[in-house]
């Protein structure tokens, strides 16, 4: 059996485009603060894996750019010739540089950003373009200008939103049609402690377009990483993270424990519970990680990603 016998692969929407249930991002451990070596491994033996999708973005570090910069080593080094197997996006929005362009929807932060993205990672073109959040003071048209470029100039071969609202969600797919460009994906945050994104689904079910879900397992708080405790060098240990100390609370954790109780009677572990849990609304859920293990486990959702009524019913009930 190769490695694309064993993972599952989800069409995205209506389109050609096939993601693993599971993608990996590069927003945390990846950057200069990160080991080369743990980098390379989670990378190559994700792919060993058939997770063929990788998430980044301009501003993923420390370093902003670094984590671009880390891929763009392991691509060179070891990646290349499976460029055509590769799904891999980067986006652009939140602050990278300084001045009035350097974050936002502008057709001039977009554009060199998405030039600045492909000269860091090496790479001749990006599967997905995102624009990272919507803009309130450039009129969409403006970003949209963008993307089309990125698409029509080959820069791109599919594009995305990530963080719009269902409304603009919608009038981003309108504006997208009329030009004749396809919007191949929304990407949100989403997973068990945080469900605002269901109304986003509903507007791209409507229109046959996929979703990917971001912080799947609630950023580490889904899994039995804090069961314990805070462990050194975990997320919620770490300074400058969006993880804070604060977040893991008793609330949280009383609830961690019975959602894990109820995985248990699944054989699944917390974390493997949580993403089947996402994926019944997701395309595919970008897991983070800070080593290899917690990927190979994480994977393993895909064996059991059915719910009973009365397990949705027992999850439903434990995250009132
Ligand atoms: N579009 C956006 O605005 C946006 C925003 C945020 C994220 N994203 C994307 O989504 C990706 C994933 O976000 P995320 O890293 O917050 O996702 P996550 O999967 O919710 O959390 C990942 C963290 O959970 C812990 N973990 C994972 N598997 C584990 C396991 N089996 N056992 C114990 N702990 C485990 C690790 O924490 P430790 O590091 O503590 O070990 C890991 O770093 C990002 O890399 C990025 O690509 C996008």
């Amino acid at each position: 059996m190769g490695k694309y016998d064993n993972m599952k692969y989800n069409r995205c929407g209506d389109s050609g485009v096939l993601l693993p249930g599971i993608s990996l991002g590069l927003w945390h451990n990846f950057g200069t603060d990160a080991v080369y070596s743990n980098c390379r491994e989670m990378i190559l033996k994700s792919f060993d894996l058939g997770i063929i999708h990788f998430d980044i973005a301009n501003n993923y570090g420390p370093l902003p750019g670094s984590a671009e910069e880390t891929f763009g080593r392991i691509f060179k080094n070891e990646l290349t010739a499976h460029r055509d197997e590769l799904l891999i996006a980067s986006k652009a929005g939140f602050n990278m540089s300084e001045g009035p362009f350097g974050e936002w929807g502008s057709k001039k932060h977009l554009l060199n950003s998405l030039d600045k993205s492909l000269k860091r990672t090496g790479l001749e073109y990006f599967d997905i373009f995102y624009h990272h959040r919507p803009d309130p003071n450039t009129h969409l048209d403006e970003t949209i200008d963008a993307l089309e470029y990125a698409l029509r100039s080959g820069k791109a071969l599919y594009v995305g939103v990530s963080n719009y609202s269902p409304e603009q969600t919608k009038e981003v797919i309108e504006a997208c049609k009329k030009r004749n460009i396809r919007l191949l994906i929304h990407q949100m945050n989403y997973n068990m402690f945080d469900r605002s994104s269901e109304d986003i689904v509903d507007v791209l079910d409507s229109y046959s377009i996929g979703s990917i879900a971001y912080c799947p397992l609630a950023q580490g708080m889904l899994t039995n990483r804090y069961l314990g405790g805070i462990p050194d060098g975990s997320r919620a240990a770490t300074e400058g993270t969006f993880l804070k100390r604060d977040n893991v609370t008793e609330d949280k954790l009383a609830k961690v424990r019975a959602l894990s109780e109820l995985a248990g009677k699944r054989g699944q572990t917390l974390a493997q519970m949580a993403l089947a849990w996402v994926l019944q609304r997701a395309t595919s859920a970008i897991i983070g990680a800070s080593k290899f293990l917690q990927i190979e486990e994480n994977v393993r959702a895909l064996d059991n990603t059915h719910f009973s009524k009365d397990e949705l019913a027992a999850i439903e009930k434990i995250l009132i």
